[in-house]
């Protein structure tokens, strides 16, 4: 949540300035206090009236208009917590990297005391523009942040990597700014995703598991100190910043990658829908079809999870689980913390978690059950993070 702070947009002069209305909007939901600078290019993209109504303040686009007394750009740089470029175009990064301040966006960035975020937007070959490149690395070895861009459709219909990040996520990165480091000196084992378990060359068994929800476990740890390793099944989310991946396909991958980072972890956290059948056989060739009906034999996947519960000496690493149910949620979840002797099972329905950018969710544990509201899977995400800081405070 965000309340009692203050952040300023900067929306620049990208198509994609229509999305700054939602995030303002997000971030006043979270709490935050909002006030709006535009360029002259945003403004043509979308009215600093709309962004005026909602924030009950003039979006700035001219310094030079005389109806603001004083600096504008020197009272909001003073006056944010954070200062969010959204978006940020490929002029806009180039100039705010070289220490341009001609305009309102570029002077307030220029004037801000507090942290700066990013959420580019622009083509796939702008962003991928060695220029771009460089321009990106001088701002964040100043000391910025960027969230996205993602993958997905463009302006002109094409898809590439270039989409200007959804407001609900650069919400959540501006949370981030402003996360306590509380996991510093801690490592992290997360895994994520499904598996697919191999019947031939060219088909598996799997599910339907995205990994967003292992993934932003992941970012927020990293956002708040940890060393993370990330175990990965087959998935298509672009690696959190600062965390160290490791991609698999089958459960006995993911199994002997968790192996090999767990052995100084302080907690590892079981988001991957593992398998728990694998075909018997895995065919060299692919295999072919006869009339008749087919059986499949399908023998038993190692548990990984209940594997870590039953080897662990003492208390570390902190270990937390997923329940995935589709009936008597939380009471599945507590049979599993009992099963796999873990400290903590995250209880959803099926209906709530798959795909999506929300999640609902229970905590379950020895001392009880914590529905928590429905929320992003990031803020979820911390959640479940608070209560590891909790058990390594222990
Ligand atoms: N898990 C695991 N290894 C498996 C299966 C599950 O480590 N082979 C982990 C999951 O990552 C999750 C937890 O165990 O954290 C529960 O997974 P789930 O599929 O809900 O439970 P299962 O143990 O498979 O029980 P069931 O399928 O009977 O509900």
């Amino acid at each position: 949540m965000l309340e009692g702070r203050r952040v300023v947009v900067g929306i620049g002069g990208g198509i994609a300035a229509f999305k700054a209305v939602t995030l303002v909007r997000e971030l006043q939901r979270r709490g935050a206090e909002v006030r709006v600078v535009m360029t002259a290019a945003g403004a043509r993209f979308i009215g600093p009236v709309s962004l005026a109504g909602l924030t009950g303040k003039p979006a700035v686009v001219d310094l030079w208009d005389p109806s603001y007394a004083g600096e504008v750009h020197v009272e909001l740089g003073a006056w944010a917590d954070a200062v969010v470029v959204a978006p940020a175009t490929m002029n806009l990064l180039a100039r705010a990297a070289n220490g341009h301040a001609d305009d309102v966006v570029l002077a307030t960035l220029a004037c801000a005391r507090g942290a700066l975020l990013f959420a580019p937007a622009m083509h796939e070959r702008m962003w991928g523009r060695a220029a771009t490149r460089r321009n990106v690395a001088a701002l964040a070895a100043d000391g910025a942040r960027f969230v996205g861009p993602v993958e997905g459709a463009l302006a002109n219909g094409e898809v590439g990597a270039g989409r200007m990040a959804e407001p609900e996520e650069i919400a959540d990165a501006v949370e981030g700014l402003f996360a306590s480091p509380d996991l510093r000196g801690r490592r992290l084992v997360v895994s994520a995703g499904p598996t697919h378990e191999d019947l031939d060359p060219v088909r598996f068994l799997g599910n339907r598991s995205t990994g967003r929800m292992g993934f932003a476990i992941a970012e927020a740890a990293a956002a708040r100190g940890a060393e993370v390793v990330l175990v990965a099944g087959p998935v298509t989310l672009a690696t959190p910043r600062g965390v160290e991946r490791v991609d698999v396909r089958s459960a006995r991958e993911m199994e002997a990658a968790i192996q090999a980072a767990v052995a100084r972890a302080d907690a590892v956290v079981m988001a991957a829908a593992v398998a728990d059948y694998r075909p018997a056989e895995r065919t060299a060739q692919k295999r072919k079809k006869s009339d008749g009906p087919l059986t499949l034999e399908l023998v038993r996947n190692p548990d990984i999870l209940a594997g870590l519960g039953a080897s662990r000496q003492g208390a570390r690493p902190v270990l937390v689980g997923f329940a995935l149910e589709t009936e008597r949620v939380v009471e599945h979840a507590r049979a599993k913390l009992e099963r796999k002797q873990v400290d903590l099972v995250v209880a959803n329905h099926a209906s709530d978690g798959f795909g999506g950018a929300d999640n609902l969710v229970t905590l379950v544990d020895a001392a009880g059950d914590e529905p928590l509201p429905r929320a992003s899977k990031r803020t979820i995400a911390d959640r479940i993070l608070d209560r590891i800081v909790d058990r390594l405070r222990d």
